[in-house]
């Protein structure tokens, strides 16, 4: 017999303390399964010395005040999640190391921008923003096509 069966008595009367133990029980072990689970990203490899540099530099420097990752951050620039695929190493390091009329230039070393330049390289690793050809499965998890998963 399953719990929740026995939560129902022989007159089918609901035995209320059975079934609150139930819920109570199931919800340590949903919760004990969701904190215990990780958040590890396996499919990724592991971040660079360098792009963990231009991690640490992207944040000194704020980047995040004008740009965006997944949508997420400051809006005067555009949105850098997958700027290395989608416009190239040398695009991106060039716009770093200069500045524009309306990005400042950081006077950043060379060995600085190529940091940043790691560091974005990883990012884009990461996802596609915005999603593309997504499924959403009966479990409520998003695949999507062209992510690296
Ligand atoms: C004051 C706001 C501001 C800050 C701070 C800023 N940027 Fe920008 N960034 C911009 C703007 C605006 C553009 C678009 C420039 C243009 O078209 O003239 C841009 C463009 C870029 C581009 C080219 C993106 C593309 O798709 O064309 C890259 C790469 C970039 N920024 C990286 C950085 C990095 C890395 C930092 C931190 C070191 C940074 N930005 C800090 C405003 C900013």
């Amino acid at each position: 017999m399953s719990q929740f069966s026995q939560s129902i008595g022989e007159d089918g009367s609901i035995n209320k303390r059975h079934l609150f133990g139930t819920l109570c029980a199931a919800f340590v072990v949903y919760s004990a399964a969701v904190y215990t689970s990780g958040t590890d990203a396996t499919h990724l490899p592991p971040m660079s010395d360098e792009a963990r540099l231009g991690q640490t530099i992207y944040q000194d420097k704020n980047c995040m005040a004008c740009h965006q990752f997944y949508g997420l951050g400051g809006y005067m620039g555009p949105d850098l999640t997958n700027v290395i695929s989608n416009r190239g190493e040398a695009y991106a390091g060039a716009f770093i190391a200069s500045g524009t009329a309306r990005m400042p230039d950081f006077g950043l070393t060379q060995d600085e921008v190529a940091a940043l330049v790691a560091f974005l390289g990883f990012v884009d690793q990461t996802g596609t923003y915005p999603p593309r050809n997504y499924e959403v499965a009966w479990t409520g998890i998003v695949a999507q096509e062209d992510d690296p998963r």
